[in-house]
């Protein structure tokens, strides 16, 4: 054995072929099996795309640059978990295009911050954060709730994330119009939109115009809420 290994080991080429052929197997037995699955990242149980407001909010989020202050990755470190909640999965932003991971946090990180705070809390607190953390040193976005979102395109919006694998279905995008209206009037019916889109949050408006503000609440109130933690047969498994 060692003798024939001498050899080898003296004639450089075909040490360097046998080289080669042995990262080739350990490469082909890592790759291979990844063409047979059709996504690296597990379904969870709840993750779903953003509704259509929602979306709009997440736009507006990545427009004005939170993330340079926010993440939304809360990592498997026991302080973490004990701050923010549960940490986060690879399913819970399989659909966000582009991911808001981050990698500042001057402000808490916002994976779970869903259901943290009421909506009035979110509206008071982006308009003027000092007017509920007085040390605050996040930047006002009183003017977020004086712009109207544009909401014509939204269908082609969510038409173009569908291009980057988003599953929204045609009956999703031909209501999208419609479902950001009833996200943002506490007053309409919302079954549709709950089935469509379960857990979203119903924001403000103010009746006949939707801001910035609200879509970008709808966002922020439902970070962190898809997935079920308190059950556990809901936590994981595939569809
Ligand atoms: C200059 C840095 C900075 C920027 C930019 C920033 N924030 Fe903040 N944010 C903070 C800080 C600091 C806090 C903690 C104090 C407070 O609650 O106001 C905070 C707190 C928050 C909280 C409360 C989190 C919690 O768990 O208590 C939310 C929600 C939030 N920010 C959303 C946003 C959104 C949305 C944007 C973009 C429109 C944004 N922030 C932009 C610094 C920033």
């Amino acid at each position: 054995m060692f003798i024939r290994h001498d050899f080898i080991e003296r004639s450089a080429f075909l040490l360097l072929v046998l080289t080669l052929v042995t990262i080739a197997i350990g490469g082909i037995v890592e790759v291979v099996p990844l063409f047979t699955i059709e996504t690296t990242v597990e379904h969870v149980k709840g993750v779903r795309p953003y509704s259509p407001l929602e979306q709009r909010g997440r736009d507006i989020y990545v427009r004005e640059g939170c993330y340079v202050c926010h993440s939304q990755q809360i990592r498997a470190l026991r302080d973490e978990v004990e701050r923010y909640g549960h940490f986060s999965l690879a399913a819970e932003s399989m659909y966000d295009h582009p991911f808001q991971w981050g990698s500042k946090r001057i402000g808490p990180d916002l994976a779970r911050v869903g259901g943290k705070y009421s909506n009035d809390w979110h509206y008071a607190h982006l308009i003027d954060p000092r007017s509920v953390v007085p040390e605050s040193l996040m930047p006002r976005y009183a003017f977020l709730a004086e712009t109207p979102v544009e909401s014509d395109d939204i269908a082609a919006r969510l038409r173009a994330l569908r291009m980057v694998g988003v599953p929204y279905t045609d009956n999703e995008i031909a209501n999208a119009v419609a479902d950001l209206a009833a996200q943002s009037n506490p007053t309409a019916d919302a079954t549709d939109l709950l089935k469509r889109y379960p857990k979203a949050v119903t924001v403000l408006g103010n009746g006949h115009v939707v801001t910035e503000l609200d879509a970008l609440v709808a966002y922020l109130q439902v970070l962190g809420t898809m997935v079920d933690f308190a059950d556990p047969a809901e936590e994981r498994l595939q569809q």
